[in-house]
């Protein structure tokens, strides 16, 4: 036998072992994107969005569960698998290929084509790129911050929002210098930048409170809101 016949029959062996893990992960990959569409039970049309993101944040505990790491399940190849299968069961769909004028004077109104080397970037109803890594609470994918590195409770959200916000020039709603584009700027911030709402109409008062809800506590002493 030759050193060289040696080489190839390994690599066989390799090769073929590599594409046994490869079709193993892929059928844990379907599997668990089947548990977790089933766990959502019916999708709204309307709202697929919000639908597919619960799929996918599913999917995702499903697959840590099995023992996939974090950085596994996120992955570019591990990541592109699953969405290919979420493509092929209909849970998303492919984009339309955008067509850009790239001498058009204009902004189209939606956001695309902004980038021509990547047109849909940026446009509406596209997920925002992180800036930071998610830090979600402690052993969770998708659950509220609530604790903090030094393991107390973080305070409370109405409570930062009162002291970083403080009116300490003491505006009123009869300012002759701040006008209501102020308010519409920092809309435009923050709607750009940091939340997208996704989900609508919920109840978030009352006996059929949404589990996607998250009551904030009013403190004592709110200079806006009443006690709670
Ligand atoms: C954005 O607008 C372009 C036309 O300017 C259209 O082709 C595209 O589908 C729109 N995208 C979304 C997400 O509505
Ligand atoms: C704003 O002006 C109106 C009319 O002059 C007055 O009734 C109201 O109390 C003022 N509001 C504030 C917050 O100063
Ligand atoms: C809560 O949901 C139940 C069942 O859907 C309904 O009968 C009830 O009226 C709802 N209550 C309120 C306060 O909306």
């Amino acid at each position: 036998m030759s050193i060289h016949f040696l080489l190839c029959l390994l690599m066989v062996v390799v090769v073929g072992h590599t594409v046994q893990a490869k079709i193993k992960t892929r059928r844990s990959l379907e599997n668990a994107v089947q548990k977790a569409m089933k766990k959502q039970g019916s999708r709204h049309e309307h709202d697929l969005s919000t639908y597919a993101a619960n799929v996918i944040l599913d999917t995702t505990q499903i697959l840590l569960d099995k023992g996939f790491t974090i950085e596994e399940v996120t992955s570019d190849t591990i990541a592109a698998d699953i969405r290919e299968i979420l493509l092929v069961v209909g849970v998303v769909k492919e984009s339309p290929k955008l067509r850009c004028k790239p001498n058009h004077p204009y902004r189209t109104l939606n956001g695309s084509c902004n980038n021509l080397d990547h047109p849909e970037w940026g446009q509406s109803v596209r997920p925002q790129r992180r800036v930071l890594a998610p830090a979600y609470e402690k052993g969770s994918i998708g659950t509220m911050r609530a604790t903090g590195i030094n393991g107390k409770p973080l305070p409370n959200p109405r409570k930062v929002s009162n002291v970083v916000h403080s009116n300490t020039k003491g505006v009123t709603s009869n300012s002759t210098t701040i006008t209501l584009i102020t308010f519409q700027f920092g809309q435009f911030v923050d709607h750009d930048i940091i939340t997208t709402p996704l989900i609508d109409d919920e109840t978030c008062c009352g006996p059929n409170e949404s589990k996607d809800c998250i009551p904030i506590r009013i403190p004592r002493g709110d200079p806006f809101f009443r006690d709670g």
